[in-house]
């Protein structure tokens, strides 16, 4: 009941404006949001890098529908990029095609996607299509299509466990080659395209990470680089300690070394299982998101565990 309600918060328009502006909102965003600052987001992903965990940097932001907020989001991602050279970051970037223009022309998107993933290439960063919610995912893959018959091949996808049609999706890509990380899914989606219960989408979840570690031994997919800025073939995304527990025994059984399987966290989320994976020698990236535009990402985080609700209130009323 409590996680619908902030789904639906986190798209409503009246709610956002209410909200982003109280200062007190603000404060309680840093536990999952790490500034809105491009500086004080490379200072959290320099943290990260001193105890060995590599980042994935998201420039928050969704769903904008002017062209101008497209266009001003694809400057700020080159922005990042180039900071991310300049600064020698473990890190790639992650990023959502509603941000740069999906919702309003797909050949503006495509524009943008194509401008960014050619200025990543060439500083050798790797780039993570973050998936958004299920009307998003043909034109998602369209776009990934389109950069790979531009040839730019360091982009992935994301594969949500609680879609009927995810493990279908992740074979064709697989197949192909596509780096994936595979999550659970964080939108509201109706009953016709999604799972209902818990122990389906983890059970999806698990089978889906199956195939995903099978792929990357049968392929040979490489190891996660040494300077952090690429991900093996397949990442884990997740804080449930049974799907992360389930991956890596897969992974042990069917021989895959572990630099091969790269888990993955949310900044701020469960860090010392992110630090214990790290000292059992998985590579692990955790996902760091920046910017003003952090509203639907809280409510999304406080939908996944409205625990977090009492954290959140506790901000309102601390002095
Ligand atoms: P689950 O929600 O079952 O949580 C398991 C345990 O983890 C909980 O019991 C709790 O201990 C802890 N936990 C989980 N969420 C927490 C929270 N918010 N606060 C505190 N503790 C929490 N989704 C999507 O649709 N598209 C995408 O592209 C991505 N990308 C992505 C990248 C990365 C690196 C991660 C880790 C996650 C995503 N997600 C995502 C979000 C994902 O779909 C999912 O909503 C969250 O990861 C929560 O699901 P879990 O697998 O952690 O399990």
């Amino acid at each position: 009941m409590l996680r619908s309600v902030f789904q639906y918060l986190s798209r409503s328009d009246w709610a956002r404006s209410s909200l982003s502006g109280w200062g007190l909102a603000r404060r309680a965003s840093r536990r999952f949001v790490a500034g809105e600052t491009l500086e004080e987001a490379t200072q959290a992903v320099q943290a990260l890098n001193r105890i060995n965990l590599a980042a994935t940097l998201a420039h928050l932001g969704e769903e904008v529908t002017m062209e101008a907020e497209a266009n001003q989001a694809r400057q700020d991602c080159l922005a990042l990029l180039n900071a991310m050279d300049e600064l020698q970051l473990g890190a790639y970037v992650s990023l959502k095609l509603t941000q740069i223009g999906l919702a309003i022309d797909f050949e503006l998107c495509m524009e943008n996607m194509l401008e960014i993933a050619r200025a990543a290439a060439v500083n050798d960063i790797f780039i993570r299509i973050d998936m958004e919610d299920s009307s998003t995912i043909d034109q998602t893959l369209s776009i990934h299509y389109g950069l790979r018959r531009q040839g730019l091949r360091d982009v992935g996808l994301v594969f949500q466990s609680y879609l009927f049609r995810s493990e279908h999706d992740l074979r064709s890509a697989v197949e192909a080659g596509i780096p994936v990380r595979i999550v659970k899914g964080a939108y509201q989606e109706p009953h016709s395209v999604a799972f209902r219960k818990k122990s389906e989408v983890d059970a999806n979840f698990d089978r889906m990470a199956e195939i995903a570690l099978e792929a990357a031994r049968d392929h040979g997919s490489g190891s996660a680089s040494k300077n952090g800025r690429k991900p093996p073939q397949t990442a884990i995304a997740s804080h449930d300690e049974a799907r992360i527990a389930h991956a890596e025994g897969y992974a042990q059984e069917i021989g895959l070394p572990k630099s091969a399987l790269e888990f993955q966290l949310l900044y701020g989320i469960r860090a010392e299982l992110q630090r214990a994976l790290r000292a059992k020698g998985y590579p692990v990236r955790v996902y760091v998101p920046y910017g003003a535009q952090w509203y639907s990402y809280l409510m999304r985080r406080l939908a996944e565990r409205p625990a977090n609700l009492w954290f959140f209130l506790s901000n309102f009323f601390r002095r």
